[in-house]
């Protein structure tokens, strides 16, 4: 397995991924309400909380310590331990916090193995035909180029999500925050719903890996490959 990857614990992802996240680069996730991003974003952290290092993660939906609690079991209190959570409010509290995580991870005085934003466009989306449109649009593209630098010069995994938006044209299901966010991510997964507690993830883009497909189950205790791999 590269050296420079961060295992998701997810056998069927990882092994799409050819050993896990990028760890020096933006992976965007997108996808539809209720496809298992915040939940693989959970999933994620606690592992790398668990191996001692630290999670910068800003939240904008109102994460779920139940849910964290669920998937770290006794490990949950060490888990918390090593999280830095902020819950910003509004874009420009998005922004400042983005700020702070990528300062705070350029410092250096802590380990820091994993940098979430989830998610990047919830209130991007508010402005979505206000006269703000454009200065959102912008302060979001400053955020992002802020995490694409600071994966890079430390070598740091860096989660985004977004939701999506369906496109008239062919019906197809998009990220929402155009094309920029997507020149930023070096990888972009998207995530679908199958029935039931089946989800998908599907490789759309990234610069080592062909195209492809993993899957995987939401249980109560996380999320379980069911294949491939
Ligand atoms: P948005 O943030 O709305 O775009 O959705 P998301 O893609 O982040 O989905 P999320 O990861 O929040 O949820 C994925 C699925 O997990 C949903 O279908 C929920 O119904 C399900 N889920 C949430 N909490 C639990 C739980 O405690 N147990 C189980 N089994 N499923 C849950
Ligand atoms: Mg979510």
């Amino acid at each position: 397995m590269p050296s420079d990857r961060l295992p998701t614990g997810i056998a069927s992802v990882d092994r799409l991924l050819g050993g896990g996240l990028e760890t020096d680069a933006v992976t965007e996730l997108y996808g539809e309400g209720g496809s298992g991003k915040t939940l693989f974003c959970l999933e994620v952290a606690a592992r790398v909380a668990r191996a001692s290092r630290w999670v910068f993660y800003v939240d904008t939906e109102g994460v779920s310590l139940e849910r964290l609690r669920s998937i770290g079991g006794a490990d949950f209190a060490r888990i918390l331990g090593r999280l830095l959570l902020s819950a910003p409010k509004s874009l420009d509290e998005q922004g400042r916090a983005v700020a702070t995580a990528c300062a705070l991870a350029r410092g250096g005085r802590r380990d820091v193995g994993l940098l979430v934003l989830d998610s990047a466009t919830n209130y991007y989306r508010l402005s979505l035909s206000s006269p703000d449109e454009d200065d959102a649009r912008e302060a979001l593209a400053l955020q992002v180029a802020d995490l694409v630098v600071t994966a890079r010069t430390l070598g740091l995994a860096v989660l985004l999500t977004h939701q999506v938006w369906r496109n008239p044209r062919d019906g197809t299901l998009e990220p929402l925050g155009g094309s920029f966010l997507n020149h930023a991510a070096k990888t972009i997964l998207r995530f679908d719903r199958r029935d039931g507690a089946r989800r998908a993830v599907v490789l759309v883009k990234h610069r080592a890996r062909p195209a492809g497909t993993a899957e995987f189950r939401i249980t109560s205790t996380g999320l379980e490959s069911t294949g491939p791999g």
